[in-house]
């Protein structure tokens, strides 16, 4: 495995192959913390790795210099995926000054026992000097926590960038020319959708602190290393930062004896005939995660669900839950569902997506049991309808990049 990014520049993180649980994210392909280590006339360490593999990570640096001679660790975030090992490696490397900004301090107080630490406070626009190369620091609050900060070395143009840019994709790769970029690309989509979206202002403030840096290599703290590609990251994180649509429709729903199911079919076909991408996604058999991730650039949804006691099914109520924090912008959208004796699961939605703030197009489509054929023709023409709107959606913001190119 190829850990080197350029001279004396090298990643000694670790490749979690196992976690399929990232506090609910769905890991399908396991994720890495990225750690990397800098060896000039002073040596810094740049992020640290989760709790149990901090000797993974000493054993890494190790390998390069004697953990003692580290001069400096940098925590560009506090969360404890990359600062839980802190404690073990500044153990480790007691000659060594840890350097965060002032609420990473603090943050790192309130989880760790680290008043005895010695510690290096700084700003954006502070630098420490390696030796030939030097360490300049940029703060991007909310990115996606208070505390979140970007290292950049002007000398190699390269760029630490924490969890900004990163993939949750284990891989024994660790560049991006090493590895299938439509998957990196498609893993950086769900990575943003589920982590970063919500902070959209806070990701367009960061672009523009780092739009004026030269950068050729972006070293993000999850996934691979940006070398061949760091102009397509940084396009597609515009494009999501401001919601832009694609023509497409999803279908989502849940269903109890297949009433919704049928209705769903009907409105997807209607969007298909309509020309644009539509997609029919059943709760139960995808995900949060992925759901999450086909909504980021979807122009127009269907959301559908039975009802059960008077309200909606139980995982169609925790999806709105979750797209609702998650705040994807800029959707028309419609409500619909079966019932039997007692109405509620397509209201529900349908109050759920106003929540959310969606352009709602039309009353519920609702079908008491078996959808008829007359309800079923009114769910494909409300197919072909938010077919058109997603066609109006995405003409109107600009078109999308394509994020999924082949290298
Ligand atoms: Fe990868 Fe926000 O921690």
């Amino acid at each position: 495995m190829n850990t080197t990014l350029c001279e004396n520049i090298d990643w000694v993180g670790y490749v979690d192959w196992n976690v399929r649980d990232f506090h609910s994210y769905d890991t399908e392909h396991g994720a890495t913390y990225n750690a990397y280590l800098i060896r000039d006339e002073k040596i810094a360490l740049i992020d640290a790795v989760k709790a149990p593999y901090g000797e993974n990570l000493l054993r890494n640096v190790s390998a390069l210099c004697d953990p003692a001679k580290v001069d400096y660790v940098v925590c560009n975030h506090a969360e404890p995926d990359h600062s839980g090992a802190m404690p073990d490696v500044l153990r480790a490397m007691p000659n060594a000054a840890l350097v965060c900004d002032k609420k990473c301090a603090e943050a790192l107080a309130e989880h760790y026992d680290a008043a005895h630490w010695k510690r290096r406070i700084v700003s954006t626009g502070d630098a420490v000097s390696l030796g030939k190369r030097s360490l300049q620091f940029v703060e991007t609050p909310m990115v996606h926590w208070p505390e979140s900060m970007f290292t950049y070395v002007p000398e190699e143009k390269l760029l630490f960038s924490m969890d900004a840019f990163g993939q949750h994709l284990a891989t024994s790769e660790r560049f991006d020319d090493e590895t299938a970029l439509c998957t990196v690309m498609e893993e950086a989509k769900a990575y943003y959708a589920n982590i970063i979206m919500p902070f959209g202002k806070s990701v367009r403030a960061c672009l523009e602190r780092i739009a004026g840096l030269e950068v050729e290599m972006i070293a993000p703290s999850h996934g691979v290393i940006w070398r061949s590609h760091p102009a397509k990251i940084l396009a597609a994180y515009r494009n999501w930062m401001e919601h832009r649509p694609r023509p497409k429709v999803l279908v989502i729903y849940d269903s109890m004896w297949e009433s919704t199911g049928a209705m769903a079919e009907a409105l997807r076909d209607g969007a298909a005939v309509a020309g644009v991408q539509a997609k029919l996604i059943s709760i139960r058999r995808s995900n949060l995660t992925r759901i999450a991730t086909d909504v980021l650039d979807a122009a127009a949804i269907a959301f559908g669900s039975a009802t059960l006691n008077h309200g909606m099914m139980p995982m169609a109520a925790a999806t709105l839950s979750y797209l609702e924090g998650l705040r994807p912008r800029g959707k028309a959208a419609l409500a619909f569902g079966s019932y039997g004796w007692g109405r509620g699961g397509a209201e529900g939605v349908d109050k759920q997506l106003r929540a959310i703030g969606w352009d709602i197009l039309r009353e519920p489509i609702v079908s008491k049991y078996r959808p008829t054929p007359a309800i079923l023709d009114e769910c494909r023409q409300a197919g072909r309808t938010l077919a058109e709107k997603a066609r109006v959606l995405a003409a109107g913001r600009a078109a999308a990049a394509q994020v999924c190119l082949d290298p």
